[in-house]
């Protein structure tokens, strides 16, 4: 009987599922959404039971596709929105929302923490802490609703809870485990100096297993309501720029990744170098054992081309809006977007920033300030790029490109121009997804499988890096003086 493969990304706006089979062959794919709720300045939280719903409705609508499934043996691989809060109870019932990863309401738990713990941090978990990990999340919880973290079990990770919702059990990985920073980064393990420190208990922190490992099956209880009747395993998969990582990049050594979904990430693996100015990037564990990535992330990014599509022009396709950037030209005729919505993570790590559009003037048109919103974007991950300490004469001379910006021949050349790198667009540029799916071939552990998933990708569209495009240069440099004064202002 055939096998199949489910690969599921929990993002931050929906959450999605590829399925694949034995033949490393990809069928087809569903999603289903949820939303972000803020109930003040800063907060951002969801109800873990949202993503739960949405993987019901995701995996009824692949059953309705693809019928055949239901009798075969299916393996699950998981990514998953990194470093948000789920607390549980002793029952397994969630405490209270979670609390997202652009969440920003820990600034002071943050400064407690470089006060108390920083130089240990940076030694053991090899990061700063910074208000959207999970530990600063955590000191904020003990603080503010002290009974809730009396009553907590555990705390869970997004992927984790959805796999200890459909299985029973409570683990996570090491990928995800390093976002939280509780995670000793070289012994794979929990910190428990620190947890000690902080007075975490051991026993609230999920026990860690291999990112693709076979961990459970699903309950019957859940089969028997999908109308499953082969065996369903789980593997956990991994964070979903670890996920990403995993299916896109094919040289760890030249080529980085660009995401650029909700949030926008830069990520490049670190095996050809080392580490250098740790802090100034955050730096993690990936679903490869022992093999570690540095990754800085601009927290609005697609968010930022979607708000502002949402205001300024709600009944026109997504299409549509972004090609009229297309008819303004480099530099947006002086416009200047910082897509400081959320305030900022890398390179300032600064909540208080905030999202500009700078130098408007009377004859400016739409196309200059969609345009200006694209390149604020594509700049801003630039930025990040320059300070995880890769210059002109950088390894990485290729980057692989995931997220709704794939679909954008358009700014995909303009990250090509900006960067001035080549960038490679795959086939199934599914990013997280296709990298949880490849997590549950490799945990079937079937060398034959597990062989007809290895290059069964490949380059769809490369962007050449253009003459024309140096030009970018001048708004590139305008774009951070205005970031620049902007943290000198507060
Ligand atoms: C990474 C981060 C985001 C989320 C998005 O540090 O916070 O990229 O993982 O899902």
């Amino acid at each position: 009987m055939m096998n199949f493969f489910l690969g599921v990304d929990l993002g931050t706006s929906s959450l999605k599922i590829i399925l694949g089979d034995e033949k490393g062959r990809l069928l087809g794919s569903s999603s289903s959404s949820f939303s972000i709720t803020s109930t003040q300045i800063g907060y951002s939280e969801q109800n873990p039971k949202d993503w739960l719903s949405a993987f019901e409705l995701a995996l009824t609508e692949i059953i309705q596709q693809f019928p055949e499934i239901k009798k075969s043996p299916l393996t699950i691989g998981l990514s998953g929105q990194m470093h948000t809060l789920v607390l549980l109870d002793s029952y397994g019932e969630v405490l209270r929302p979670a609390i997202l990863w652009n969440d920003g309401r820990t600034t002071e738990e943050v400064k407690e923490l470089k006060q108390l713990v920083g130089d240990h941090l940076l030694e053991i978990e090899k990061n700063i802490p910074l208000e959207g990990f999970t530990l600063p999340k955590i000191r904020w919880i003990q603080k503010n609703e002290p009974d809730l973290w009396e009553q907590t079990w555990k705390f869970m990770l997004p992927k984790d809870y959805l796999v200890y919702s459909l299985t029973g059990n409570a683990y996570t990985e090491l990928s995800d485990g390093a976002g939280t920073i509780m995670v000793d980064i070289q012994n794979h393990c929990w910190d428990e100096a620190l947890l000690n420190k902080l007075s975490i208990p051991l026993d609230k922190c999920p026990e860690i297993k291999a990112s693709t490992a076979i961990i459970g099956e699903m309950k019957d209880e859940l089969k028997e309501e999908y109308g499953l009747t082969g065996t369903v395993s789980f593997v956990l998969g991994g964070a979903d720029n670890a996920c990403g990582a995993f299916a896109t990049i094919s040289d760890r050594q030249t080529q980085g990744l660009i995401s650029v979904g909700t949030s926008g990430v830069v990520l490049a693996y670190t095996d050809a170098e080392e580490p250098k100015n740790l802090g100034k990037y955050h730096y993690f564990n990936s679903v490869i054992e022992n093999v570690h990535y540095k990754m800085g992330v601009t927290l609005s990014a697609g968010y930022s081309l979607d708000w502002f599509k949402k205001i300024l022009s709600p009944t026109e396709s997504f299409e549509n809006f972004t090609k009229t950037a297309e008819e303004s030209m480099i530099g947006s005729h002086g416009i200047s977007f910082l897509p400081y919505l959320f305030g900022e993570r890398s390179p300032y790590f600064d909540t208080n920033m905030t999202g500009s559009l700078i130098g408007l003037r009377a004859h400016h048109k739409k196309e200059d300030i969609v345009r200006a919103i694209m390149e604020g974007i594509a700049f801003s991950l630039k930025n990040v790029y320059e300070n995880m300490g890769y210059g002109q004469t950088s390894r990485i001379k290729t980057f692989r490109m995931t997220g709704g910006v794939t679909k954008n021949p358009f700014w995909s050349q303009m990250f090509a121009d900006i960067f001035q790198a080549k960038i490679e667009i795959l086939a199934f540029d599914e990013g997280p997804a296709y990298g949880a799916l490849l997590c549950a071939v490799s945990g079937m552990q079937d060398e034959e499988i597990i062989e007809s998933w290895i290059d069964t990708n490949y380059v769809k569209y490369t962007y050449i890096p253009t003459k024309e495009g140096k030009k970018y240069e001048i708004p590139y440099q305008r774009f951070i003086q205005f970031s620049r004064q902007q943290l000198t202002n507060h």
